[in-house]
Parts: C-alpha cells; sequence; structure tokens
C-alpha cells in the first residue's frame, strides 16, 4: 500500500471494505450524524459534514493502519486486532494504539471445527493433528495453553473447506450465525476466543481540531450506544401502587408524574429506562395494576 500522510485537520478512520463489520459500522456513523456519499466506491471518502475521511480497506489491515499512525482512528474486531497485536510482539515492534471504545456489534467467537463425523472428546484429541486457520498467533497461543503439539497450517481464506481438500484435520476459524460450518459439515468443539468490534485509536496525540473533532465524535457515538440500551417507557398507575410501580421499572431516576383528565385514582407515568424493558417487567407492570403501558425506542441521547 503507497504511504497516504494525514491532513492535519481531518481525521482519519479505517473501516472494514466488505465483510461481516462494514455494514455495522457505516450505520454506526450515520448515527452519530455522518454523511457519507456512495460508499465504498473509492478507497477514501471525505464525509460531507464532519472533518473526518474514511479509508476502505481489509480488515487484517486496519489494526497496522492504526498502529503506523496512517489512521487515527479504525473499526475492527478485537479477533483481528489481537492477532496483529501478538505478530507485534513476536516481532518485537508492539505499536502506540489502545481501544478508545467497545462497539454494540460485530460478536463472533474464534472456535475450534472439525468435521461433523469426527469423534471429540475433549482437547488432547488435537494433539498432532493439522489446524488450518487465518490465526495463527491465537491457535498457536491456544494451542501452547493447552500443551498441545499440533500443526499450524496457515490459510488467508477460505479455511472452512481445506479440511475437505486434505489441507487440514481441523480449522480454527470465527464463527458468528454458524451457518458457514454447517454448510460445510464442520462442527465447532472449542472456543478460542471471543471477538467484538472496537475503536481503535492511534496513541500519540492529535493536533487541536482533530482533538476536538474526535471529541464530539465521540460523545456522539456515546450518545448512540447508551440510547439504544434506553427506552422511553409511559404508562398510567393508580395512585395506590405507584411506589411499587416506580421500583419496576429498570434503571430510572426520578420518573414524571402527570394527573389524569378525569380519572382521580390514576396518574401517567413517564420514565427513561437505562436497561432493557422484557416482556416479563410489563407482565409485572401490569400485575401491580399499570395499564396502557407504552415501551418507546430513545433515538439520540445526551446527559
Ligand atoms: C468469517 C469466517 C466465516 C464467517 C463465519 O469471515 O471466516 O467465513 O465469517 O460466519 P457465520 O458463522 O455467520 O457463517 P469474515 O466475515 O471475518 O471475513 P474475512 O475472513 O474474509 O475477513
Ligand atoms: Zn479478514
Amino acid at each position: 500500500m503507497p504511504p497516504i500522510t494525514t491532513p492535519k485537520d481531518r481525521l482519519r478512520l479505517a473501516l472494514q471494505k466488505s465483510g461481516r463489520l462494514s455494514t455495522d459500522s457505516l450505520d454506526l456513523l450515520k448515527s452519530c450524524g455522518i454523511r457519507v456519499k456512495s460508499p465504498k466506491e473509492k478507497l477514501l471518502l471525505h464525509a460531507e459534514n464532519f472533518p473526518i475521511d474514511i479509508l476502505f480497506v481489509r480488515d487484517d489491515d486496519i489494526p497496522q493502519l492504526v498502529m503506523d499512525g496512517v489512521c487515527d482512528l479504525g473499526i475492527v474486531g478485537t479477533n483481528v486486532l489481537e492477532e496483529a497485536a501478538l505478530e507485534r510482539r513476536t516481532n518485537g515492534t508492539a505499536g502506540g494504539y489502545f481501544v478508545e471504545r467497545s462497539l454494540d456489534f460485530g460478536g463472533c467467537r474464534l472456535a475450534l471445527a472439525l468435521p461433523e463425523e469426527k469423534p471429540y472428546a475433549g482437547v488432547k484429541d488435537l494433539q498432532g493433528l493439522r489446524i488450518a486457520t487465518s490465526y495463527p498467533q491465537l491457535t498457536r497461543r491456544y494451542l501452547d495453553e493447552q500443551k498441545i503439539k499440533a500443526e499450524v497450517v496457515y490459510l488467508s481464506g477460505s479455511v472452512e473447506i481445506a479440511p475437505r481438500l486434505g489441507l487440514a484435520d481441523v480449522i480454527c476459524d470465527l464463527v458468528a450465525s454458524g451457518s458457514t460450518l454447517e454448510a460445510n459439515k464442520l462442527r465447532a468443539v472449542e472456543t478460542i476466543f471471543k471477538s467484538t468490534a472496537v475503536l481503535l485509536r492511534n496513541a500519540r496525540e492529535l493536533a487541536a481540531e482533530k482533538s476536538h473533532a474526535l471529541e464530539i465524535l465521540l460523545r456522539r457515538l456515546d450518545g448512540v450506544q447508551k440510547a439504544a440500551d434506553t427506552k422511553y417507557i409511559m404508562l398510567h398507575a393508580p395512585k395506590a401502587s405507584l411506589d411499587q410501580i416506580k421500583k419496576l421499572l429498570p434503571g430510572s431516576e426520578n420518573p414524571t408524574i402527570l394527573p389524569l383528565a378525569g380519572d382521580d385514582t390514576k396518574v401517567a407515568l413517564h420514565a427513561v429506562c437505562s436497561e432493557a424493558v422484557f416482556w416479563e417487567t410489563m407482565e409485572s407492570l401490569k400485575k401491580a395494576g399499570a395499564s396502557s403501558i407504552l415501551v418507546l425506542p430513545i433515538e439520540k441521547m445526551m446527559l
């Protein structure tokens, strides 16, 4: 990749060009009010209404781009990040970066999987086998921890077909929905790493304009993530059971209580709940005497 210099006043963010994280990453930016036109057609895109440029690359390249300071930020899975970090540690080139935020998407696990018909009683059965993976560092670390001697075969993609091709006995690959394994008649037997998407940041200090832009971006991001877990709840409550009903509301402070026109025995209650409102909660509220219970999503929040 040719060297790209970073402009002083615009943040540069690396995103996965196409894959598991790309849609969610762009959706997150959109929720933060950042508009990008015709994404993915170019390598580098300028946001229209925010001082940020987006570089679309392979997810495996993102840790390096951030660690080397070509990009200030990157959205990447911790699977790819941890693999890159281990590799750097082995080469003695540990880079300056940190995880700025954990994100609410991209959950998956790195798992060892073998052909469905192959018996498996425990990790010791891996002894002496060949394991195909795109994550040699994480796989090797797990095998060392488990004191298993096995051969690790590196493949950059299509790992799931390695057993059929006779390239390996076992694979170590990412599992999200599990449909890739199922389609290839493989079954996961051990989870070796749990992954989620994170916002990665280069550790060096940013120039004033960029630093200010990042502050705004992070505030919006926190607002979006917080709003996703938060609900607005409205209900009618008999005055007599108001205290009991307030106690049932998950993670809410100081609800608003309003009079109900034409009914002296009841009040309307509005509250922001910072935790998920489940059907069970609604049923308990109903049992306690609440009626007309509405649970509404919150789009944005700033506290
Ligand atoms: C992973 C993995 C599988 C698939 C598993 O690829 O290599 O192919 O996702 O998902 P599933 O359990 O829902 O079927 P990824 O999207 O990370 O692409 P990449 O390896 O090309 O970066
Ligand atoms: Zn990848």
